[in-house]
C-alpha cells in the first residue's frame, strides 16, 4: 500500500502564490516510491495547480464539494466541476467545515456520495473534540462518524474512500497525538471497516492521521502499523517543511 500524504491549505495562499509553491513542488519534491502525494489549494487555485503538476506524480484535492451536480446554489461548487478543474480527491467532513459551517454526518454522507457518483476519492475526516476524549467517548464518536457517514454508500465505491483520523483538539494547535494514541483510534477504525465491509477491504483502507503533523514527528507516527499517511495543514504550506514530511523515514 503506498501511503498518501496530503497537504491541506485550508484558506491560505493566493492563485499566484498557489501556483508558483506547486513549480517549485514539480520541480524539487523528491517523492519515494511507496508514497503518494497529493495537495488541497483552496478553490480559486484549482484549475492553475492542475496545469502545473501536469503530469507530475503529485495529485490534486479540493477542500470541499456540494452534494448535488449543478443549481440554484450560490457559492457552491460540485464534485462534477472539481473533476473538471483537475482534482483526483476531496477532502470531506474536515472538523473545521463541521464546526464552522454546521456539516452534519448527514451532509457529509450526501457529499461522500456526490463525489464518489462523479469519480473523485473522498478522504472522509472524522475524530473526536477534547470533551468527547476526556469522556471516555472517543471510540463511540469514531464509530458514529463512520457509521453515518458511509451509510448507504455502495459496497463497490467504498474502497475509494480513505478516512483521515484528526482529534479537533490536535488541529492547529502544536498538540499531537502520541502515535500511540493515534494507534489504538486507527486501529479501531479498521476493525469497524473490517466488520461493516470485509477483511480485504479494510486491509487496503488508507487511514491517514492530521492533526500537527510535521517533519519532527511524522517518522514515529508513520511506524505504526495502522497510521497509512497523514493529512497536514500548517506545516503543508512552507516547501521545506512539506518536502522533509514527504521524505519521512520510519523511526
Ligand atoms: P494542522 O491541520 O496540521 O495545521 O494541525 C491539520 C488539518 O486540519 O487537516
Amino acid at each position: 500500500m503506498q501511503s498518501l500524504i496530503v497537504g491541506n491549505w485550508k484558506m491560505f495562499k493566493t492563485v499566484r502564490e498557489a501556483e508558483l509553491f506547486a513549480r517549485r513542488l514539480v520541480a524539487e519534491l523528491e517523492i519515494p516510491p511507496d508514497r503518494e502525494v497529493v495537495i488541497a489549494p483552496a478553490f480559486p487555485a484549482l484549475y492553475t495547480v492542475a496545469a502545473v503538476l501536469g503530469g507530475s506524480a503529485i495529485k490534486l484535492a479540493a477542500q470541499n464539494v456540494h452534494d448535488q451536480v449543478q443549481g440554484a446554489f450560490t457559492g457552491e461548487v460540485s464534485a462534477g466541476m472539481l473533476i473538471d478543474a483537475g482534482c483526483k480527491y476531496v477532502i470531506i467532513g474536515h472538523s473545521e467545515r463541521r464546526t464552522f459551517f454546521g456539516e452534519t454526518d448527514d451532509i457529509i454522507r450526501r457529499k461522500l456520495s456526490a463525489a464518489l457518483a462523479s469519480g473523485l476519492r473522498p478522504i472522509l475526516c472524522i475524530g473526536e473534540t477534547l470533551a468527547e476524549r476526556e469522556q471516555g467517548a472517543t471510540l463511540t464518536v469514531i464509530a458514529g462518524q463512520i457509521k453515518e457517514g458511509l451509510k448507504n454508500i455502495n459496497l463497490g465505491d467504498i474502497g475509494s474512500v480513505s478516512i483521515a483520523y484528526e482529534p479537533v483538539w490536535a488541529i492547529g494547535t502544536g498538540k499531537t497525538a502520541t502515535p500511540e494514541q493515534a494507534q489504538e483510534v486507527h486501529a479501531f477504525i479498521r476493525s469497524t471497516m473490517k466488520d461493516a465491509y470485509g477483511k480485504e477491504l479494510a486491509g487496503k483502507l488508507r487511514i491517514i492521521y492530521g492533526g500537527s503533523v510535521n517533519f519532527g514527528n511524522i517518522g514515529k507516527l508513520m511506524s505504526e502499523k495502522d497510521i497509512n499517511g497523514a493529512l497536514v495543514g500548517g506545516a503543508s504550506l512552507d516547501i521545506e517543511s512539506f518536502s522533509e514530511i514527504v521524505k519521512y523515514k520510519e523511526v
